[in-house]
């Protein structure tokens, strides 16, 4: 069973679905409104949690009803939330609008902005005994490269999924065991606009896994050969946290080597999109197991 150290956000997601997204000035009524449990942090986590590892959350949430509830939420899941802390901004919502398989999505960061480097030292413990550290991009850039800081004098593997998109500084970049984005998120994080990705890919050979939807993900060997491995196809339901179970799966699975661990990666993200909710549809790994083996 693997120990993974999460670092990021928490996140309640206000979901609407509507026909049609909105027009400046323009008043809708929606279809449905539902409460899911997210935030890319709290999203990774569970992903990691339901397929066996053995889960940290390193987060802040605020002093009201939804951060608890994100706390019991994340708790109920086997998550440890012992170093969650609570801060003085409310807790972190995404607004999330769904209309015809597409999404549009606001986040208000509120306490995420306020996980601190100081939270990370004092969750030191935790790094010591994990075997992966993973991270996103959704609480501050000092506090993630911190963590990377922390992961290295460690000698742990540190995973970042660099999303939302931005440019990295290089010390992040060196710091980073395996770096996660999409297509987009590539060419932001590493300032590669116009360059094909399978070029910058190469140029990192074995640091990089690039998401690359449907179509699953491709990544390189040490020795710089390009690999693919192919998506599975399902019936989409809400493709929303999909990105993070392939990173919380990644991380979860990451001792089986690479080869192995893309592949569940992206069996688990394929079955995340099956179930409404960035959380809904994640598989346990007895789920995760029974696809493989009919797929
Ligand atoms: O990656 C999906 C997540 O991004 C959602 O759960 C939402 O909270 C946003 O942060
Ligand atoms: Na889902």
């Amino acid at each position: 069973m693997a120990r993974v150290v999460v670092v990021g956000s928490i996140n309640m997601d206000l979901v609407t679905e509507t026909d049609t997204f909105p027009r400046l000035g323009e008043t809708l009524f929606g279809k449905r409104f539902a409460q899911y449990p997210g935030g890319k942090g709290a999203n990774q986590a569970v992903a990691a949690a339901r397929l066996g590892a053995e889960v940290t959350l390193i987060g802040c949430v605020g002093d009201d009803a939804l951060g608890a509830q994100m706390k019991t939420v994340l708790a109920r899941e086997g998550v440890d939330t012992r170093w969650i802390a609570t801060g003085r901004e409310a807790t972190g919502i995404a607004q999330i609008t769904l209309s015809g398989g597409d999404n549009a999505i606001v986040v208000v960061s509120g306490a995420n902005y306020e996980l601190s480097p100081a939270d990370i030292d004092r969750a030191e413990a935790a790094f010591h005994a994990a075997d992966v550290v993973l991270a996103q991009l959704e609480v501050p850039l000092a506090t993630v490269r911190h963590a990377a800081r922390v992961a290295h004098a460690y000698g742990k593997p540190f995973f970042l999924n660099p999303a939302p998109a931005v440019a990295l500084p290089e010390e992040l970049l060196e710091l980073t065991t395996l770096l996660t984005p999409n297509e987009h998120e590539l060419a932001a994080a590493l300032q590669t606009h116009g360059a094909a990705w399978q070029d910058v890919l190469r140029r990192r050979p074995g640091r990089i896994a690039m998401t690359h939807g449907k179509d699953g993900a491709y990544y390189t060997t040490e020795d710089g050969e390009l690999k693919h491995q192919p998506g599975f196809s399902v019936q989409a339901v809400d493709t929303t946290g999909a990105g993070d179970t392939f990173n919380g799966a990644l991380a979860a699975f990451w001792h089986l080597g690479m080869a192995e661990a893309m592949r569940r990666a992206n069996a688990a993200g394929a079955l995340s999109v099956t179930r409404a909710g960035a959380q809904g549809g994640m598989p346990t790994l007895a789920e995760l197991e029974q696809f493989l083996t009919s797929h």
